[in-house]
């Protein structure tokens, strides 16, 4: 569903290539416990996890599907239809590994801030043979200012990945971080569970939920 009509945050409207997931009673719970302070790392780990499933489920309603047949148990025929592409995913490290689940082929980035001209990075970039021919899911928990997404979304582009084959999942979004991701990428898909308000001076998401790959990996 587009976040044009089914947006969380309601003082925001994000372009139409942001979809964001229904603010259901079940996703809207699952939210509130990670962004809890208090919630120890296995609640934070396990309630992320069905938060990321639930995204990369919505991811997987956005691609494409072809005609397909086949035969039932009971001998009839049964007209349905199979994913038209090949998937993979890739994470944003470290963040992002947190979102590698189920079997799709995995490749991974590492970005960071280059200290000399504190513009992002990339250090390190393993993907999947044929990437260019595959859909992408591209995985990175927080959309905060969208320098390493930018930066996650070059490198895709400069392996042959077509930009309207990148699907780009995460769980909290900014509006600072969706501007700068669709104002230079129009094709893409944004996929997020929730926009919140925008960056505090550190340029953590507010109200957010702290540093998510501290809380996923580290946090005791
Ligand atoms: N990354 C995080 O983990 N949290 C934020 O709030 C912003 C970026």
């Amino acid at each position: 569903m587009s976040a044009n009509n089914s947006t969380n945050n309601h003082t925001y409207t994000p372009p139409s290539n942001v979809v964001c997931l229904p603010l259901t009673n079940q996703l809207e719970a699952l939210l509130t416990i990670i962004r809890d302070k208090d919630t120890n790392r296995g609640d934070f780990i396990f309630y992320s996890d069905r938060i990321i499933r639930l995204l990369v489920e919505e991811g997987l309603n956005h691609l494409p599907v072809v005609e397909k047949k086949v035969i039932t148990p009971t001998g009839c025929e049964f007209t349905g239809v199979s994913f038209k592409g090949k998937i993979c995913g890739v994470s944003i490290m470290r963040a992002g590994e947190a979102m590698e689940q189920g079997s799709v082929r995995i490749g991974k980035i590492l970005i960071q801030r280059d200290e000399e001209t504190a513009q992002p990075k990339l250090y390190y970039a393993k993907l999947p043979p044929g990437i260019e021919n595959r859909y992408v899911l591209l995985l990175d928990p927080m959309l905060a200012t969208g320098g390493s997404a930018i930066k996650a979304i070059e490198v895709l582009l400069s392996y042959g990945v077509k930009e309207d084959k990148i699907l780009f999942l995460n769980l909290i979004a900014a509006p600072e971080g969706i501007q700068a991701v669709t104002s230079k990428f129009s094709q893409l898909k944004i996929i997020t569970s929730f926009i919140d308000q925008g960056l505090n001076e550190k340029k953590f998401i507010i109200p957010g939920l702290g540093d998510f790959g501290d809380r996923y990996f580290t946090w005791p």
